[in-house]
């Protein structure tokens, strides 16, 4: 058999940033507009820096401006509602990105609620949210949306294929569904509480795995063929590396999965980079619908 194409997450997301970027250079010279992204971060989550990090980075490289507000773990909920609220008025920003998880005890949903949803590049607010499955147009989750492009742009059409998603979060599993629904494939939700994960993914044509549990989907369980999107980042140990060590991997089991399907993403460098190359892509949107401009064709 042969093995499945490799679907080049990077690729996409450097097509994805350099749209953005002219759409930025563009909005600069005709509007006088920079678009401007607020990013929040509660606490000391290593990896939530490490990302908000490169979220500020990719918004300046697009010629966009960031503000960054890195709060201390102990910031009580109502400052955090109050900056919000700042935030939302103050017009020079035009996206507010809060960076997930939150610390406990502050109210994930309160919060998530409280971003003006025209401001809410992550797509999280609940308008946003029963935008995506009534079919307004609204502002779509990164993640999700990235996975799309790269199907779309990989696959024929999605109509009628049988499409399985594995895992149920508001951040994917279930963006990701109303999406593959959108575009008429046969949507299948598994989760944790699943009896028959392998059967289920013996009938996918395209499997989208975002549980974050390592390996947790076997390449025998792949239909031939398949298209099959990881969007899992864990970090194991790797004992061949040297002691100590570790290394990232997805929730598919690549190197069997490989042998079995048609298209397949790597982990690291297929989802991962295109999810921040939309949140860029979100943040231009944002600017221009406040301008009462269109969506641009990134
Ligand atoms: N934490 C993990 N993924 C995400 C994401 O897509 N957006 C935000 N804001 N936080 C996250």
């Amino acid at each position: 058999m042969s093995e499945a194409k490799i679907i080049d997450g990077r690729k996409f997301a450097a097509e994805v940033r350099r749209g953005v970027a002219a759409e930025v250079a563009a909005l600069k010279s005709a509007h006088a507009l920079t678009p401007t992204l607020a990013i929040v971060l509660v606490g000391d989550d290593e990896a939530s820096h490490i990302y908000v990090r490169a979220k500020g980075r990719q918004a300046e490289e697009a010629g966009m401006a960031t503000l960054e507000h890195l709060l201390p773990r102990e910031t009580p909920e109502r400052d955090l509602l109050t900056l919000i609220q700042r935030l939302n008025a103050d017009d020079t920003i035009n996206g507010i990105l809060i960076q997930l998880p939150l610390p406990a005890p502050i109210a994930t949903p309160k919060v998530l609620a409280a971003v003006d949803p025209a401001k809410d590049v992550d797509g999280f607010h609940p308008i946003n949210v029963g935008r995506l499955w009534s079919g307004a147009p609204g502002m779509v989750p990164c993640t999700p949306y990235g996975c799309m492009a790269m199907l779309k742009a990989t696959l024929n059409g999605l109509a009628g294929l049988r499409a399985l998603v594995i895992g149920r979060s508001n951040i994917v599993g279930k963006p990701m569904a109303a999406l593959l629904l959108r575009e008429n494939a046969t949507v299948t939700i598994a989760h944790s509480k699943t009896r028959d994960l392998a059967e289920r993914c013996r009938e996918a044509d395209v499997l989208v795995a975002a549980v974050g549990h390592a390996r947790l989907v076997k390449g025998v369980w792949i239909k031939p063929g398949a298209c099959v999107l990881d969007v899992g980042i864990n970090r194991v140990s790797a004992p061949d590396k040297g002691k100590g060590k570790t290394r990232i991997v997805g929730d598919v089991d690549f190197e069997v999965a490989r042998k079995v399907a048609g298209h397949i993403t790597p982990v690291p460098g297929g989802v991962g980079p295109m999810t921040i190359a939309c949140l860029m892509r979100n943040t231009v949107i944002a600017a221009r619908r406040q301008r009462g401009l269109p969506d641009p064709a990134i």
